[in-house]
């Protein structure tokens, strides 16, 4: 049975004694930041966050159903649990064990059936609703709380700048926007994270402000189509999320912007005006076509041609020359031939990718893509799949080492293994390992790149 729950006012004086969650986070950086966000709805009500998960007195798993077996992993984790529960209860010590994200969503009352374990299965719209939720489970009420929440989730989770003992960092993810109305028919999360909703400017623009007053340097806003942001002016005038930018660009102290993930329909005119006109919007943008095959576009209702793309990437590039790209492909599309792959790996080597992800086709029930019966053999996916990647990652490569003897400023994050050492954040998102004492966190420097590692720039501070 689900329990319905109230939803507390956020409070930042804990109940309880104090507690340890600790938060397992699979997928994409939208959880990231879900994730970031439950463990403030829970430091309200005592909980610390811990990195060792033998300490923790509650254990969340937030979750992802992007592809095939995410809900075997989860099911298979939620068994060790099951044992490290039954130990740490036979110690007398409290832990519980909550399910979030997308499997929660999708799976919802068959987790707790078939893993007595759980305490908690919460929904990615109800997560403020966590503390509420432990509190019943505590009295033996096991809970499922997957609906859409007819209030606004964020309007009820506690500032993020004032979690006591919360770690700061220079850089944020700030989710803008939710769901995805497009139906790619490979793609479940229409239906796990519902249709479209933007935040509202007023509640983006008051946490940009708070994140920027705490420190934070850089913020990635995020959604699963976050270029369908839409919104209001003060005055009324529909907004987009190039509008967007022009304003968050202007509040002190927050130095650099990027957004992600972007679908190439979604791609206005303002925004690409942004980009020209923004230096706090950063040089990047990751722009998923999935395919090169205009005939494999049409199956997955993508809604462009390969062409598009390509005239799309000229414009942006026109307007802002030194923007690098990044991208998301699928291989092994249902009836995807050896030709279709081949206009894929011809896209690539025209675009010039600077990173990118790619994955076999995962076929997700429930998505049209899952009825279509010409699937393609594993091996022919596999066998695909590797020699894109090996055209990617060389592109990822020639990108890095045509930045050795540049210029450029990088954000500093954190410091790095070596003594002295310091890593900081290149425009376009690589990590920069430069030497040097007495550099400050947070700080933006000018360094020269000197080297390429596997997964990362080296720089020395630059003269003047
Ligand atoms: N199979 C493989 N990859 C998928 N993606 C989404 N759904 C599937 C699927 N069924 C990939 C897409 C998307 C990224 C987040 O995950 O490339 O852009
Ligand atoms: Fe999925 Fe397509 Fe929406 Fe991206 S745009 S979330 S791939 S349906």
């Amino acid at each position: 049975m689900t329990d319905t729950l109230t939803t507390p006012e956020p409070s930042l004086q804990p109940e309880t004694p104090l507690k340890k969650v600790f938060i397992k986070t699979y997928g994409c950086q939208m959880n990231v930041y879900d994730s970031s966000r439950m463990a403030d709805a829970l430091a309200a009500d005592g909980y610390r966050t811990t990195e060792v998960m033998e300490e923790a007195n509650l254990v969340l798993l937030n979750t992802c159903h992007i592809r095939e077996k995410a809900a075997d992993k989860v099911y298979s984790a939620l068994g060790r649990l099951r044992d490290m529960k039954k130990a740490r209860q036979a110690k007398g010590e409290e832990f519980m064990i909550g399910v979030t994200g997308c499997v929660a969503q999708a799976e919802g009352e068959e987790i707790i059936r078939r893993e007595p374990g759980v305490d908690v299965v919460i929904g990615p719209q109800t997560y403020h609703r966590l503390p509420d939720a432990l509190k019943k489970a505590r009295t033996g009420r096991r809970v499922v709380d997957t609906d859409y929440a007819v209030e606004d989730k964020f309007e009820h989770l506690p500032d993020p700048t004032k979690i006591p003992g919360k770690r700061r960092s220079v850089t944020a993810f700030l989710t803008v926007q939710e769901g995805c109305d497009k139906f790619c028919t490979f793609c479940v999360v229409p239906y796990t994270r519902g249709s479209e909703v933007s935040r509202p400017l007023s509640q983006i623009v008051d946490e940009v402000k708070r994140l920027a007053d705490s420190g934070v340097r850089e913020i990635t806003l995020l959604g699963q189509n976050v270029n369908g942001w839409h919104g209001e002016s003060r005055n009324g005038a529909p907004m987009g999320l190039g509008d967007l930018l022009y304003e968050l660009a202007e509040i002190p102290g927050l130095a650099r912007l990027r957004y992600t993930t972007s679908h190439p329909r979604d791609m206005d005119d303002r925004l690409i005006e942004a980009h020209r006109d923004l230096r706090v919007l950063m040089p990047y943008l990751h722009l998923p076509v999935q395919s090169g095959s205009d005939r494999i576009l049409k199956a997955m209702n993508r809604r462009h041609k390969a062409a598009d793309y390509l005239a799309l990437i000229e414009r942006i590039r026109a307007a802002r020359p030194d923007i690098a790209l990044s991208g998301d492909f699928i291989v092994g599309f249902p009836g995807e031939t050896e030709e279709d792959f081949a206009d894929t790996m011809a896209l690539v080597e025209k675009v010039g990718y600077a990173q990118a992800f790619s994955f076999k086709y995962s076929t997700r029930p429930g998505t049209p893509g899952a009825e279509l019966d010409n699937q393609v053999d594993e091996e022919v996916k596999s066998e695909r799949l590797a020699r894109l990647q090996e055209l990617l990652l060389r592109q990822q490569h020639d990108f890095a080492r045509s930045l050795v003897g540049q210029t450029m400023d990088i954000l500093l994050e954190k410091p790095g293994r070596m003594e002295g050492q310091v890593i900081g954040k290149s425009p376009w998102l690589q990590s920069v390992n430069v030497d040097a004492k007495s550099l400050q966190i947070g700080d933006i420097i000018k360094v020269r790149i000197t080297d390429t590692g596997p997964n990362s720039l080296f720089a020395e501070v630059a003269p003047g």
